[in-house]
């Protein structure tokens, strides 16, 4: 079994992929163990109890500085044993101990094709809204690995997604959710429950 932490922020619908993925058996092999938001009110906390799984919030407004709360969320993670910690729209940047500590075991969806629309200051809706700015045709998402960088780590699976002359940011977001975050997020974590992920030079291999 991989014991999976996942790390969130808002609605959750990517936990949400990753617990029906489980329950189904399209991820085999699976346990997540501990759901853990930086945000009192995020509605995944709610996903997350009603699933059943453990789930704790390491909020930084109950610490004095960064310092404090990054012990404390790395506390969280480490209690729950991970082998694999999924960012899943957690928008807090991840403290460099933790990714020291977990190399090529954290990973993280983007809402866009990386190197596309990403890096600092991009994230939520705010990378659709670059995108249709940008008027780009294409959009999509990406699963990493996570690295020292912004959305800079190896790449494990993207997905293309059309984009329509009439898109909101909005509208687009939900596509890209429905048409690539939903799907390749649950898919990347099966093929490392799976054992078919390595890192070689920088680059992810998967094994056929
Ligand atoms: C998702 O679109 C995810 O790709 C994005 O936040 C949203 C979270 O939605 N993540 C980033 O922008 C990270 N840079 P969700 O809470 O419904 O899964």
């Amino acid at each position: 079994m991989l014991r999976v932490a996942v790390c969130v922020s808002g609605g959750g619908t990517n936990l949400q992929a990753i617990i029906d993925g489980v329950k189904q058996g399209t991820i085999a092999n699976v346990e997540i163990v501990r759901v853990i938001s930086n945000n009192r009110n995020a509605y995944a906390l709610k996903r997350a109890a009603q699933a059943g799984i453990d789930a704790v919030c390491v909020s930084p407004r109950d610490y004095e500085n960064r310092e404090l709360f990054n012990e404390a969320f790395l506390g969280a993670v480490d209690e729950a044993a991970p082998d694999l910690i999924v960012l899943a729209g957690f928008l807090v940047v991840i403290p460099s101990a933790l990714i020291a500590k977990y190399e090529n075991r954290i990973i993280n969806i983007h809402p866009s094709l990386i190197p596309s629309f990403c890096g600092t200051g991009y994230y939520g809706l705010k990378v659709h809204e670059a995108a249709l700015r940008r008027g780009v045709k294409v959009t999509g998402a990406t699963v990493h690995f996570v690295d020292e960088g912004t959305d800079t780590g190896p790449i494990i699976m993207q997905k293309s997604v059309a984009v329509r002359q009439d898109d909101t940011p909005e509208v687009l977001q939900r596509r890209v959710m429905e048409e690539a975050e939903w799907i390749i997020l649950p898919k990347s974590i099966a093929l490392i429950a799976d054992g078919k992920v390595s890192v070689e030079d920088g680059h992810v291999m998967i094994a056929e």
